[in-house]
């Protein structure tokens, strides 16, 4: 990131209002009404401190859930706001907009050191169609914008992206770390280096497959995933979850990969289930030995001695799905020993990204044992496939 501009570049002397792009969408426990992962929040501390001490005044964006472009209650981002105010120790002003002649008048206003939050951003059409106008609007609101916000980088939103035609932006420390290490581990990795994806979708994973195939030593797949690539080895998969087309694709990214010198490690036996619930009844079986009507809900123990063969000696993991329903006891020994195996390596850099592999590993009770835990899962997904980001390309060149 040494071509684009960060906030330990910029002059602050000449800037009052800094508009703080960031990724607060978290999850919420609904029975609850409670955030029940603030690691997003946590993550983009250090960036909103060091710009209140340079004495600006400070007003965050972010989207939050899948609104569609327009009002929905439930998706108000006053939860998470009064999280970061009580994190702070600092009051919040909630806006109820994003844009507009008062959300604009307000800003003109903030002192230094105030922190207020716009509503979210997706509330408005504007924003994900990467609309001129709105991201204009939202220029307005400051004299620079700074981006920490990793976990959406990878979207061609006015935020992320078209604002950038009105208001210069630069990256956070959460943004320029993230990237950092991606980086790293693409151009100079401690070897051996091993990806290990899991999951239940494939077609997330087909390209990110492909790219990495040129650069890790070991691919492990494990999970739901894993089924197509049994098909095409010529096994029954019972009643197991697979996508349409899944075969064809994966045929196509093993023809496409088949000339690299990565190792590619399927499983070699499964806890299956009868039915996909808490309470169904469960067996261990052989790939070989799925019977018609159960289905995979996680891999068994052999394939976890086998993964764990594989990465034991490994210089760098990423990791990157789980290896079954591990919000299920029944189904999370799988997930369970394997990232208890990654965070005991010695020596050993691990990188873990995704909502629900995070979430696992917050789960066990191991997030300080893992090197580093990504705020972005489709985000550190296409960096690895090497996508260029919408939110690198628009940071200002250094
Ligand atoms: C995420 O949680 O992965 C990011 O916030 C992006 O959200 P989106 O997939 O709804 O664009």
């Amino acid at each position: 990131m040494k071509n684009k501009k960060h906030i330990l570049d910029v002059d602050f002397s000449s800037i009052s209002r800094v508009l703080l792009r960031v990724d607060f969408n978290i999850p919420i426990d609904k029975s609850k009404n409670e955030i029940s992962d603030d690691s997003r929040i946590l993550a983009t501390i250090p960036t909103i401190k060091y710009l209140l001490k340079q004495g600006c005044s400070v007003l965050i964006c972010s989207h939050f859930g899948r609104p569609k472009g327009s009002y929905v209650d439930e998706y108000k981002l006053d939860i998470v706001s009064s999280k970061l105010s009580e994190l702070l120790e600092q009051d919040i002003t909630q806006l109820d907009q994003c844009v507009g002649i008062e959300v604009e008048k307000f800003s003109k206003n903030m002192k230094s050191g105030e922190i207020a939050f716009l509503q979210n951003l997706r509330f408005h059409p504007g924003e994900e169609s990467n609309d001129s106008e709105f991201a204009e609007e939202l220029s307005k609101l400051a004299d620079l914008c700074v981006n920490d916000a990793f976990g959406v980088s990878h979207r061609n939103h006015a935020s992320i992206d078209k604002i950038s035609n009105y208001i210069p932006i630069v990256s956070g420390f959460l943004l320029k770390q993230e990237i950092d290490v991606f980086s790293s581990v693409l151009k100079i990795p401690a070897r051996p280096l091993v990806a290990i994806f899991g999951g239940a979708k494939v077609s997330d994973k087909l390209k990110v497959i492909e790219s990495l195939s040129a650069v890790v030593d070991v691919m492990i797949i494990g999970g739901a995933m894993s089924a197509p690539f049994l098909i095409l080895e010529g096994f029954e998969i019972g009643d197991s979850f697979i996508e349409e087309g899944a075969v064809d694709s994966v045929k196509k990214i093993m023809d496409s990969i088949s000339n690299n010198h990565c190792q590619i490690i399927l499983p070699d036996d499964f806890i299956v289930s009868d039915s996909f619930s808490e309470n169904s009844n469960i067996q261990i079986v052989d790939k070989d030995d799925i019977p018609l009507g159960w289905r995979i809900m996680d891999i068994g123990p052999k394939s976890v001695k086998k993964f764990t063969k594989h990465f034991v000696t490994s210089k760098t993991v990423i990791w990157n799905g789980p290896m079954g329903v591990f919000e299920w006891e029944k189904f999370s020994s799988g997930t369970k020993f394997l990232a208890e195996k990654i965070a005991s390596l010695n020596q050993c850099i691990s990188i873990a990204g995704g909502g629900s592999t995070v979430e696992a590993i917050g789960f066990f009770g191991l997030s300080d044992q893992i090197s580093h835990i990504s705020t972005g899962g489709g985000a550190s997904i296409s960096f690895l496939e090497g996508s260029t980001l919408p939110g690198i390309k628009s940071l200002v060149d250094n």
